[in-house]
C-alpha cells in the first residue's frame, strides 16, 4: 500500500526581512544577496511565539482542505530542527493544540532533509496498514538561532512551515513510489549548533562566545549539497527506469538559487521543471520543500499522474531524494 498526498498546505510570517532592511543590520547590500543566494526576503515569526504557532496553522489548514475532523488524524510528524523546547516535543503541542484526540505524535530532527525523512517515514506506517491519516509537517523557526550580527548566515534563512496528509491510495501506480536517503556523520562539523545539547549545556560562557547559534562552513556545504542532490536524484531515477525528462516536477530544497541551478544543470532540466521561491523566503530549512509543494499546487503546477522529485540535503550532513506520482 502506497501513500498518496490528499492535501498540501503552509503558512508564513507576516513580518518581512527584505534584503534592504539587511543592508542597515549588517554590512552586506542587496547585490551581493541576490547574486550570491538569490534570496530577495524571508519571513520572521514575533518573538513570543515557537515553531508549533506555525505548525497549528498548517495543521488546521490540513484538516480542512481535506474536509476531516481532527479526532481522524491517526499520527503528526514534525520534522524540525528548531522546536519550542527540547521537552516536550513540537509534534505534541500541535496534537493538543489542533485536538486531535485519537492520534501519537514525534519529531524528527533531520536539518534540512527533516520533511523528506518524515514523508518517507510515514509512508512505512501507510504500508503496514495501521495508521490512514498522517499529518507530516516541516516546521522551522531559524530566526531564533541566526546572529543577525554575522552578514554570513543571518542573510539565508527565514521561518515557516509546509505540510502534507498522507493517506493509503487505492492505486499503487500513484503515491509515494521509491526512494534514497542517506546520512553521514562526518559532515556534523561543518554545520551545527554547538551549545544548549548535553554536550555544553547552556552557561554564561556558551551565551557570551555565541555558541547558541547556528554556525556553517558555507563552501563545503554548497560542494557537498549539488553532489548529494545530484547522485541521488540521478541514482533514484535511474532505478526507476526514468530519465530526467520523465519528471514533470523538481522540488529542491530551497537554500540558494546557486545550489539549486548548479543541481538543474547537472541532471539536465529545464528551468520551467524546477519549483523555486527561495527569493521570497530564503532558508526555511525542513519547511522549504512542504512551502514549495504547497505553492506549487496552488498554483497548478502539479496534476494527477505528474511524477515529481523531491531532494534535500542539510546538516548532519543529511540528503536523499524521493519519486512519488501525483494522485490527486
Ligand atoms: O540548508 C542547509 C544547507 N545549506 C546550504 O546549502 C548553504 C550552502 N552554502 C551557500 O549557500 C554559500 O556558500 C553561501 C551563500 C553561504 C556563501 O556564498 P559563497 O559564494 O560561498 O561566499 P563565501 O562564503 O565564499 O564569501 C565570499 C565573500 C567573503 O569575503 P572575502 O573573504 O572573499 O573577502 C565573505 O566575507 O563574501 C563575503 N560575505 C558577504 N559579503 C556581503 C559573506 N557574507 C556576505 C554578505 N554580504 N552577507
Amino acid at each position: 500500500m502506497r501513500g498518496i498526498i490528499t492535501a498540501t498546505a503552509h503558512y508564513v510570517p507576516d513580518k518581512r526581512l527584505t534584503n534592504k532592511d539587511l543592508e542597515k543590520m549588517v554590512d552586506t547590500n542587496d547585490e551581493w544577496i541576490t547574486t550570491r543566494t538569490g534570496i530577495k526576503e524571508r519571513r520572521i515569526l514575533d518573538q513570543d511565539k515557537g515553531a508549533s504557532y506555525m505548525a497549528n496553522r498548517v495543521a488546521e489548514k490540513l484538516i480542512e482542505k481535506r474536509g476531516i475532523s481532527a479526532d481522524e488524524i491517526d499520527l503528526i510528524i514534525l520534522a524540525t530542527a528548531t522546536p519550542d523546547m527540547y521537552v516536550p516535543s513540537a509534534s505534541a503541542l500541535v496534537q493538543n493544540n489542533i485536538k486531535a484526540n485519537n492520534c501519537w505524535a514525534f519529531d524528527i530532527n533531520a536539518g534540512c532533509s527533516g520533511f523528506i525523512y518524515a514523508l518517507i517515514t510515514a509512508s512505512k506506517f501507510i504500508a503496514a496498514g495501521k495508521e490512514k491519516k498522517i499529518i507530516i509537517i516541516g516546521v522551522e523557526k531559524l530566526s531564533a538561532y541566526v546572529d543577525y550580527e554575522d552578514r554570513n548566515l543571518c542573510v539565508l534563512f527565514g521561518d515557516g512551515a509546509g505540510g502534507v496528509l498522507l493517506e493509503p491510495g487505492e492505486d499503487d501506480q500513484y503515491g509515494i513510489q521509491d526512494y534514497i536517503l542517506r546520512t553521514d556523520g562526518k559532515g556534523a562539523q561543518y554545520l551545527n549548533l554547538k551549545a544548549g545539547g548535553s554536550i555544553m549545556p547552556a552557561s554564561i560562557a556558551t551565551v557570551s562566545n555565541k555558541l547558541h547559534y547556528l554556525y556553517q562552513d558555507g563552501k563545503i556545504v554548497f560542494k557537498f549539497a549539488v553532489k548529494g542532490i545530484t547522485d541521488t536524484f540521478l541514482r533514484l531515477i535511474k532505478q526507476n527506469g526514468l530519465i530526467a525528462d520523465d519528471i514533470d516536477l523538481f522540488i529542491p530544497h530551497q537554500a540558494n538559487y546557486r545550489i539549486i541551478s548548479a543541481v538543474g544543470e547537472k541532471i539536465g532540466l529545464p528551468a520551467e521543471k524546477i519549483m523555486v521561491n527561495v527569493q521570497k523566503y530564503g532558508n526555511t530549512s525542513a519547511a522549504t520543500i512542504p512551502i514549495a509543494m504547497s505553492e506549487a499546487y496552488d498554483e497548478k503546477r502539479i496534476k494527477k499522474g505528474d511524477k515529481i522529485v523531491l531532494s534535500a540535503f542539510g546538516a548532519g550532513f543529511t540528503w536523499g531524494s524521493v519519486l512519488l506520482n501525483w494522485a490527486k
